[in-house]
């Protein structure tokens, strides 16, 4: 007999960025009831030093798991990259990172073998989507860009006007001249998916772009199934389904956050709670 675990599952960004994870994560997974904690009063992660990141997360992920979260979701690349190691020693939980999905999605989508990936200074530095692509097809090159205006940009909810454009352009062609045979370029932070329509203008059809939002969801889905943890889809003896419940959490300005969180989320989007972290 199939056990079911109806507590949520914990989802964790340095701000607004995790939400693209979030939402495939609902659409794929509606039964499962989710946290989301978005640590919005210290982003942005990427040019924090890699000590800092591990501090600033093991702190948020302390928080989610005294919620008590079945699963976590580190949706943020920065966070991944640099404290996924530490992150695993404290939780009691499974946790899946947004950087394996992503790098298995990259070399799977790429024909030429060169992937081109943008992300945070700290990701890039960290060289974690490198060594994930090799290890995914150790046959395909990868070619990084960091973009560091980007993530303070999209915290703004500026996510159309042109100093986001002009941003891009300078990002993406630096990244394709140094290597004209890149076919695919992967989002490799997770605020990047809502600068999608930009990005895809910008590289020209000729480029698939690939980001780790689906294929994190995908991972999710097929851990709980592989532990038989699934949230139960409809009470006993009733086939009404339970509306799953939805929390989002935010350390910053909760007016600031709604104004990008209801950009993805619309009429479905839960009231955006405060909290205070211990540290803060
Ligand atoms: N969404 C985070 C990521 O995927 C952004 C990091 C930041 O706060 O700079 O890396």
């Amino acid at each position: 007999m199939t056990r079911r675990d109806p507590r949520p599952i914990g989802v964790f960004d340095s701000g607004v960025g995790g939400l693209t994870v979030l939402s495939e994560l609902r659409s794929r997974l509606p039964a499962e009831a989710t946290i989301y904690l978005g640590d919005n009063a210290r982003t942005p992660y990427g040019p924090r030093t890699a000590d800092e990141v591990r501090t600033f997360t093991t702190e948020c992920v302390r928080w989610l798991l005294g919620e008590d979260v079945k699963l976590l979701v580190l949706a943020c690349n920065t966070a991944t990259a640099q404290a996924l190691p530490q992150v695993r020693e404290l939780s009691g939980v499974p946790v899946v990172g947004v950087v394996r999905p992503g790098a298995v999605a990259a070399a799977a989508a790429t024909r030429s073998r060169h992937v081109g990936v943008i992300a945070t200074a700290g990701t890039v530095a960290s060289g974690a989507y490198p060594s994930a692509i090799a290890e995914a097809d150790d046959r395909v090159l990868t070619v990084q860009q960091a973009c560091p205006d980007l993530v303070p940009l999209v915290e703004a909810g500026e996510l159309s006007g042109e100093p986001v454009r002009g941003a891009l352009r300078g990002y993406l062609g630096e990244l394709i001249g140094r290597d004209a045979q890149i076919d695919t370029i992967l989002l490799g932070c997770t605020h990047y998916p809502l600068l999608r329509p930009l990005i895809e203008g910008i590289a020209g059809a000729d480029i698939a772009v690939v980001d780790s939002a689906f294929t994190t969801a995908l991972a999710v889905e097929d851990l709980l199934d592989a532990l038989g943890t699934r949230a139960p889809d409809s009470p006993s003896g009733d086939e009404r389904p339970l509306a799953a419940a939805h929390r989002i959490v935010t350390t910053g300005d909760v007016g600031a956050f709604s104004l990008v969180a209801s950009r993805i989320f619309g009429a479905s989007l839960p009231d955006i709670e405060a909290v205070s972290l211990p540290a803060l």
